[in-house]
C-alpha cells in the first residue's frame, strides 16, 4: 500500500482542531444528558476512532455498543446502493437514550437505514452525532443533533475513515489525491 504522503492532497482538519472539536462535542453531550442514562452506538468501522476519543470527553455515565453495515462498493467508489446490517447490537435498546456515533454522512442512505431499523426497537430517544457532514451530497434528509464539521464534497481519509481499509490510524482528516491514489486490485 502506498505511503499516505504520496496520496494526500491536503490536510483538511488537523489533529489539534479535531481534538478541540471532539472535546466541545463531549461537553455538549454531557450537558444534554445530565442525569440520564446514555448508550453510544458506534457504526463500525469508520466511527471507531471518533467514538473512543468522544467517550473520554463525556462525563455522564454511559454504555457503548457496536453495529456494522455494509453497502455495495468500497472506498472512493462507494455508491449509495444497497445497505445491509452485518453486525447487530448486543444491547437491548428498548427505552434507552441512544446516541449514534458516525464518522461521516454523505448521501445519508446509510444513516437513514440505521435510524429506521433502530426506531423499530423503540428506544426512549434516538440522536445522531457525526464527526463530518458532506452536506451538499445529501439525498435523504437526516436529523443531525451533533456535528463536528461540515466539509466540502471531497473524498477524505484518516481519523477512522479508510481508503480500501487503510489509513484509519492517521490523526488528521486528509483529502485524497485521486490522480495519485492506486486502489487495491
Ligand atoms: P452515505 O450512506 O452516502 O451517507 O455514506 C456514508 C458512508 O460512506 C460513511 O459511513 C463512510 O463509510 C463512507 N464514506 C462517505 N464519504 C466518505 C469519504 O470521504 N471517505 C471515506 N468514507 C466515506
Ligand atoms: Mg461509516
Amino acid at each position: 500500500m502506498q505511503d499516505y504522503r504520496n496520496i494526500l492532497a491536503e490536510i483538511l482538519i488537523d489533529e489539534k482542531t479535531l481534538q478541540k472539536r471532539v472535546a466541545e462535542l463531549g461537553a455538549q453531550i454531557s450537558r444534554d444528558y445530565t442525569g440520564q442514562d446514555l448508550l453510544l452506538i458506534c457504526i463500525l468501522r469508520g466511527g471507531m476512532i471518533f467514538l473512543v476519543d468522544l467517550m473520554r470527553q463525556i462525563t455522564v455515565p454511559h454504555q457503548i455498543d457496536f453495529m456494522a453495515i455494509s453497502s455495495y462498493g468500497s472506498g472512493a467508489r462507494q455508491s449509495e446502493g444497497d445497505v445491509r446490517l452485518t453486525l447487530d447490537l448486543q444491547t437491548n435498546i428498548h427505552d434507552k437514550n441512544v446516541l449514534l456515533v458516525e464518522d461521516i454522512i454523505d448521501s445519508g442512505h446509510t444513516l437513514s437505514y440505521v435510524l429506521d431499523f433502530l426506531s423499530t426497537r423503540q428506544p426512549r430517544s434516538l440522536r445522531v452525532c457525526t464527526l463530518l457532514d458532506k452536506k451538499e451530497r445529501r439525498e435523504v434528509d437526516i436529523p443531525i443533533h451533533y456535528c463536528g464539521f461540515v466539509i466540502p464534497n471531497k473524498f477524505v481519509f484518516g481519523y477512522g475513515l479508510d481508503l480500501d481499509e487503510y489509513y484509519r490510524n492517521l490523526p488528521f482528516v486528509g483529502v485524497v489525491n485521486l490522480d495519485k491514489y492506486r486502489p487495491q486490485a
